[in-house]
């Protein structure tokens, strides 16, 4: 299990001294929508002169027609981060589209699919989709594994399910991580660390915990703790 953090601080210089305060972990970063489209290129190189080994993860959900969405991916790829995601939604022949086209990359980021948000409650989730959650980040999940993807963002609820319907080498990523049960704010389907484990999550996202937190530092320290125990 790798801890991911959410780098969803109000400006570039916070998200950065967050950075720089946990250079020397073992952690994955999460450059999310706020901050790529305010800082851009130059904060994911701000983030490797912190620590050129830091691994991004880029969350931009990309969603749009395979082949923008194949030359969106090719450009995320040249900016050297080590994941991204796209929306299962976007469909089969957008997923196949993409993955052909960075195969073609010596060294290529991951890729992993949305299924379903995790703030989407149960009924605000079928306005949408017509179907339950579950049901229907399962058949994203199965979608995203034929057409070649790494894994799937899904709430760690999902993520067992997921990987036996899948492969236990199909990566899942949980945002809605509240380690200790800290407080979910507008996240509806959270789980702490201990369920991530049970669950077999491989990438718990946590963002207001740790940087709302009075020390990030520690509270990091504290998480990979519980984490090596597993
Ligand atoms: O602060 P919190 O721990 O809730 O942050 C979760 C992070 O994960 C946010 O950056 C949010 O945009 C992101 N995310 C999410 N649900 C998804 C995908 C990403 O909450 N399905």
């Amino acid at each position: 299990m790798k801890l991911c953090v959410a780098l969803d601080l109000p400006s570039a210089k916070e998200n950065l001294a967050l950075a720089k305060s946990l250079k020397d972990y073992d952690v994955w970063m999460k450059v999310g929508f706020r901050s790529y489209i305010r800082d851009g290129k130059a904060f994911i190189e701000a983030l490797k002169t912190i620590n050129p080994d830091f691994k991004i993860f880029l969350d931009l959900k990309l969603y749009d027609i395979p082949n923008t969405m194949a030359d969106a991916a090719e450009e995320v790829t040249k900016l050297g981060v080590d994941m991204f995601n796209i929306h299962a939604s976007a469909g089969s022949v957008a997923m196949k589209t993409v993955m052909q086209r960075l195969n073609s990359y010596e060294k290529r980021p991951l890729v992993l699919a949305v299924t379903a948000l995790t703030s989407f409650d149960e009924a605000n989730f079928k306005e949408v989709y017509e179907k339950g959650i579950d049901e229907k980040a399962e058949q994203f999940a199965i979608m995203s594994y034929e057409n070649g993807l790494d894994g799937v963002v899904c709430s760690a609820h999902e993520s067992k399910a997921i990987k036996n319907a899948t492969s236990n080498d199909f990566l899942t990523l949980s945002p809605g991580i509240r380690p200790f049960g800290e407080d979910a704010g507008d996240q509806q389907r959270v789980a702490t660390l201990e369920l991530a484990n049970t669950e077999r999550v491989d990438f718990p996202v946590v963002g207001r915990p740790i940087y709302k937190d009075k020390n990030p530092q520690e509270k990091v320290e504290e998480i990979l703790k519980v984490i090596s125990t597993f």
